[in-house]
């Protein structure tokens, strides 16, 4: 497969997984991790337009359509940014996206590895987490009808 159908595939998936998990997490805020050009948090905010979006970047790259409030929007590294957010939230968070990563598994497990260790401290129970890479120790949920398996993951956290 090409790299632009891959691409296609992903982004495909990365939709109809948000799509899904914004109906059956709780009732309460989401956060983005890895806003990026802001695509994801600019679809959240229109799919999703009760809930508090908070966003994660190490660095304010997203398109001027997309840049979230700055009491939303925290910069620096994941998982110390998740640790300011506990700070301010508690275990509140009802739905996370994780988009990190460049699609090379060495550079991407650890990073994922330390995310998920850290992301306990701001799930409400029962919150649902989509992500591009799989985080150990969180059940996986069924994926929406006509997404790959492997290609992006919905997985809950304990109540
Ligand atoms: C794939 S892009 C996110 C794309 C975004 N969701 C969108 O739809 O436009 C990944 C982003 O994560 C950020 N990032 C990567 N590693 C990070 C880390 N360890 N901590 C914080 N941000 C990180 C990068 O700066 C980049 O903007």
């Amino acid at each position: 497969m090409s790299r632009l159908d891959s691409v296609i595939r992903r982004l495909t998936a990365q939709r109809d997984c948000l799509g899904w998990a914004v109906h059956h997490a709780p009732a309460g805020p989401c956060l983005d991790i890895g806003l990026g050009n802001g695509r994801t948090y600019h679809h959240l905010r229109e799919i999703a337009p009760g809930r508090d979006l908070w966003t994660i970047d190490r660095a304010m790259k997203a398109h001027p359509s997309s840049i979230p409030p700055p009491e939303f929007y925290l910069e620096g590294e994941a998982v110390e940014m998740i640790g300011v957010l506990a700070e301010r939230i508690g275990r509140g968070l009802a739905l996370v996206h994780y988009d990190l990563g460049i699609g090379v598994p060495e550079q991407d497990r650890p990073l994922a590895d330390a995310v998920g260790a850290v992301l306990t401290q701001v799930l409400a129970p029962g919150a649902l987490i989509v992500t591009n890479a799989k985080f150990a120790d969180y059940p996986e949920l069924p994926l929406p009808e006509g997404v790959p398996e492997g290609r992006y993951f919905i997985q809950c956290a304990e109540d």
